[in-house]
C-alpha cells in the first residue's frame, strides 16, 4: 500500500465541503459525487452513473462482471454535517491535517474516510472475484429522501447476495463490531402561537400570553427530569432487549463512569435511571430539543412578548416502533398538552424507521474472520444509537445487511475536530480486502 498516495487522495476528497443540509453547498455536493465517480472509473467499474441526479446525485457503480461470483453491494455517503462551531476546530474542518496519527477533518470518519476504505480495499485486493455494486449517496445526513424514492421505483438496485455498510465504529479500541439494530428518527418542529403579533411587555405584561413561556412549559411536560417521555403510547411498541443481549452488553469494555468523564464530559448522566446507560443509548427512545427559535435573541435588550415560538426537536426510535405511529403520537401529545388559548402545531421534517438486522448469515462469519486475522479479534454484535435511514430499504431485496465500520468511539462525529485514526484506516483496508477475498473464493465461515 502506498500510504502517502492514499492519504493525498483521501485529503482531496475531504477537502470538498459537501454539506448536504446547506443549499449553499449544493455545488460542493456535486463535486464530491464527481470525485466518487472518478474513483469508481479508476477501479474499473463498467458502469458509473449519477442516479436521480440534480444537486445531490446518488453515485451508482457496477464493477467488472465475474461469472458465478457473489454480488456485493457497498453503501456509503459522501455528504457531511455542517462544521460549525468553526472556532472550536484546532485546524479548519475542510483543510485535512494529520496530528499524532489522526486525520482531522469533517467527514474523516462519517463517512468519507470509510467510503474511501471500502473502495481502496477493492484496489488492494486486485479485482477480487466479486460482482461489485456500489451505491454512494449524498443526502444521508438529511434523511435520504432521493435514495428512498429511487429504491421505491427501482428496487432491483438492491439485488445482491450481501450488502456491506461501513459507517460505524468499533465498540472500543481493538474491538470491531457488527450492529444488530439502528435507531430510527422522527425530526419535527413544534410551533406555538399565542397572539396576532408581538406585544409591548410593559403595556401587556401580566395579562397577555407569552409564546416562549407556553412552548417551554409544553416541552417541559413532554419529558420530565426523570428522563421519561410523556407521549401516550410511545413506549408500548418498545421491545426490551433479551436477557442474553443485556448480559453481552455487560461484558463489553464499556464503563459508565468513563463514558461520563471522557466522552460526555459533563457533571452527570441523565435519562431513565432503572436502565443501564447502554440500554438508554441503544434500546430506548429519546426526545431531544435541538434549538428554540423566535422572540428576541439579538444583542442588547428589547422588551417584547413574543407571539410565536418554535422548537426543533427529534425522537430516536427503537425496535419495534414505527415512524408513522410516533408522528401521530407526538402530534396528539402536543395538541393535548397545549392549553386552549395556545395554537400549537407540529411539522415533520424527516425521519426513519428503526432498523433490525439479523447477523446469522454466513457472510458475517467471513467478516468476523477477516477482522480476526487483521486486528486479532473478531466482531462483537452490538447496537447503534444513531440512524441510517435507508438501511431497511437496502435489506428489502432479501440480502443480509452488514453494518460495521472502522471508526472509534471518540471520533467526534458531527462535532468539532472530527477525526479518523490512520491505523484504523490502514487496518480497515486490509480487513475489507480480506473480506472480499473470502467472499469471492466461496469460502464458508
Ligand atoms: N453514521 C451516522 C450514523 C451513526 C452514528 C451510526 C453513530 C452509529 C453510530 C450517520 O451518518 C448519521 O449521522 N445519521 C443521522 C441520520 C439523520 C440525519 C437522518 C443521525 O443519526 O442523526
Ligand atoms: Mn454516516
Ligand atoms: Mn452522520
Amino acid at each position: 500500500m502506498d500510504r502517502d498516495r492514499l492519504l493525498r487522495e483521501l485529503t482531496d476528497f475531504l477537502r470538498i465541503p459537501s454539506v448536504s443540509t446547506l443549499p449553499a453547498h449544493n455545488a460542493d455536493c456535486r463535486a464530491a459525487a464527481e470525485w466518487v465517480a472518478a474513483e469508481l472509473r479508476r477501479l474499473g467499474c463498467r458502469e458509473v452513473q449519477f442516479l436521480a441526479s440534480g444537486t445531490h446525485p446518488v453515485v451508482w457503480g457496477v464493477g467488472p462482471d465475474v461469472a458465478g461470483a457473489p454480488t456485493l453491494l457497498l453503501y456509503g455517503h459522501y455528504d457531511v454535517q455542517p462544521p460549525d462551531p468553526l472556532e472550536e476546530w484546532t485546524t479548519p474542518p475542510f483543510e485535512p491535517s494529520v496530528r499524532d496519527g489522526k486525520l482531522f477533518a469533517r467527514g474523516a470518519a462519517d463517512d468519507k474516510g470509510q467510503v474511501f476504505c471500502l473502495l481502496k480495499a477493492i484496489e488492494a485486493a486486485g479485482r477480487p472475484p466479486v460482482n461489485f455494486r456500489i451505491l454512494i449517496e449524498g443526502e444521508e445526513e438529511y434523511g435520504s429522501r432521493v435514495l428512498f424514492d429511487l429504491l421505491r421505483k427501482e428496487p432491483e438496485r438492491t439485488n445482491a447476495d450481501v450488502v456491506l455498510i461501513a459507517d460505524m465504529a468499533y465498540v472500543a479500541p481493538g474491538w470491531p463490531a457488527v450492529y444488530t439494530t439502528l435507531r430510527g428518527l422522527c425530526y419535527a418542529e413544534i410551533t406555538v402561537r399565542t397572539a396576532k403579533s408581538d406585544l409591548h411587555s410593559g403595556e401587556f405584561g401580566g395579562a397577555a400570553p407569552n409564546a416562549h413561556e407556553e412552548l417551554l412549559r409544553l416541552l417541559g411536560r413532554l419529558k420530565t427530569p426523570d428522563g421519561k417521555i410523556h407521549i401516550p403510547g410511545l413506549y408500548s411498541a418498545v421491545k426490551r432487549p433479551s436477557k442474553t443481549e443485556r448480559a453481552t452488553w455487560r461484558s463489553l469494555p464499556f464503563s459508565e463512569a468513563n463514558f461520563l468523564k471522557h466522552r460526555v464530559q459533563a457533571k452527570a448522566l441523565t435519562g431513565l435511571k432503572p436502565h443501564s446507560v447502554l440500554e438508554r443509548l441503544w434500546a430506548l427512545p429519546t426526545f431531544e430539543i435541538h434549538g428554540v427559535l423566535g422572540g428576541f435573541t439579538g444583542d442588547g435588550a428589547k422588551t417584547v412578548i413574543p407571539a410565536e415560538a418554535t422548537a426543533k426537536v427529534s425522537l430516536r426510535l427503537v425496535p419495534d416502533q414505527k415512524l408513522k405511529t410516533v408522528e401521530r403520537q407526538l402530534a396528539a401529545a402536543v395538541k393535548r398538552l397545549a392549553p386552549r388559548h395556545v395554537q400549537a402545531s407540529v411539522k415533520f421534517l424527516h425521519g426513519a424507521d428503526p432498523a433490525q438486522v439479523p447477523v446469522s448469515h454466513p457472510a458475517f462469519g467471513l467478516l468476523d474472520r477477516a477482522f480476526d486475522e487483521v486486528v486479532g479479534r473478531g466482531t462483537v454484535p452490538v447496537r447503534a444509537g444513531g440512524s441510517i435511514p435507508v438501511v431497511p430499504a437496502l435489506g428489502r431485496g432479501g440480502a443480509p445487511v452488514i453494518l460495521t465500520g472502522i471508526g472509534l468511539p471518540d471520533d467526534r462525529l458531527h462535532a468539532p475536530n472530527e477525526k479518523l485514526d490512520l491505523k484504523q484506516l490502514w487496518d480497515g483496508i486490509r480487513v475489507f480486502k480480506r473480506f472480499y477475498e473470502l467472499l469471492g473464493s466461496g469460502e464458508r465461515a
